[in-house]
C-alpha cells in the first residue's frame, strides 16, 4: 500500500485502515481543548491535541526526539512541552524550541507529525489520510446552525466495541420494544413496519413510519390515537448518523 499507513500495533486490516483515515472522525468536543496536551485515539493512531493562538493542533502523540508521549508533558503560552528535554512544538506541531540548545536552527525532523483538524458542530474532527482527489466531508447538520434549536454536546464516553456497531444500534428500530420501555416505547408494539432506505452522496437516508410514540410512557403530553411518527434516520458514513422526529402538528 502506498500513502498513508496505519500506526504500529493497528489492529484493523490496512486497507480497511486507509478507508476509514479518509474521514473526518470527531475526537474531542472543542470545549475541551485549550493549550495543555490532551490524548485521543484514532484509528489506533495515539494524537496529541492543544490548541495554540486559537487553532487547534492534532498530532501523533509521540516526541520526534527520543519518542516520548507529548501528552505526559506540560505546556506553556508558546506550545506544549516535552518532559524528557524540554522540546517545545507550537503552531502547526512545528517545534520552536530546544532548550539545551537555543540558538541552533530547528531541523524539520523535529517538527511534529500532524493531521488534518477542523472544528464544526462543537467538536474537533481529524482525518488521518485526506485523499487530494476525493476530499472527505463533514457530515451536515442544519439544525446546528438554527437558533430554534439547542445545541448540546455531550460529554464522551468508552464504548468498548466497534464504531460500526455502535451507529447499526442508533439506526435499529426493532429494539424499541425490548429496551427502551422505561422511557418512551410499549413493549405491546412490536411490529416494524416496512421501511426502504434510500442512498444518497452521503450514506443512506431512511423515513420509518410506526405508531411508537416518542412522548414519554405516562406523559400528560400524548399523540392523538392511531398517530404515525415519522423518525428519519441519515447515516453519513461511516460513522455519524442523525435522527429527526416529527412530533404532532410539525411538517415532514
Ligand atoms: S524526548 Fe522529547 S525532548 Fe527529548
Amino acid at each position: 500500500m502506498s500513502g498513508p499507513t496505519p500506526p504500529a500495533h493497528c489492529t484493523f486490516d490496512p486497507e480497511d485502515w486507509l478507508r476509514l483515515a479518509r474521514h473526518w472522525h470527531p475526537v474531542a468536543r472543542s470545549g475541551d481543548i485549550s493549550s495543555a496536551p490532551v490524548k485521543a485515539t484514532l484509528l489506533d493512531e495515539q494524537l496529541v491535541l492543544y490548541r495554540i493562538k486559537g487553532d487547534v493542533v492534532a498530532a501523533r502523540d509521540i516526541c520526534p526526539h527520543r519518542g516520548v508521549p507529548l501528552t505526559l508533558g506540560f505546556h506553556d503560552d508558546e506550545g506544549i512541552i516535552c518532559p524528557y528535554h524540554g522540546l517545545r512544538f507550537g503552531e502547526n506541531g512545528r517545534c520552536n524550541r530546544i532548550p539545551s540548545s537555543p540558538d541552533q536552527p530547528v531541523p524539520a525532523k523535529l517538527h511534529l507529525t500532524s493531521y488534518a483538524v477542523t472544528e464544526r458542530f462543537g467538536l474537533i474532527w481529524v482525518c488521518l489520510a485526506p485523499d487530494s482527489e476525493q476530499p472527505a466531508k463533514l457530515p451536515t447538520m442544519p439544525h446546528w446552525d438554527d437558533s430554534g434549536f439547542q445545541q448540546i454536546n455531550c460529554p464522551g464516553f468508552d464504548v468498548a466495541g466497534f464504531a460500526g456497531r455502535q451507529v447499526e444500534g442508533f439506526l435499529d428500530v426493532a429494539h424499541f420494544a425490548w429496551v427502551h420501555t422505561d422511557t418512551f416505547a410499549d413493549a405491546a408494539n412490536q411490529l416494524v413496519p416496512a421501511y426502504n432506505p434510500v442512498e444518497t452522496d452521503y450514506g443512506f437516508s431512511v423515513d420509518y413510519w410506526s405508531t411508537v410514540s416518542n412522548f414519554a410512557a405516562g406523559s400528560p403530553q400524548q399523540a392523538p390515537d392511531g398517530f404515525e411518527w415519522l423518525r428519519r434516520f441519515e447515516m453519513h458514513l461511516p460513522f455519524t448518523a442523525t435522527l429527526t422526529i416529527f412530533f404532532p402538528g410539525d411538517a415532514a
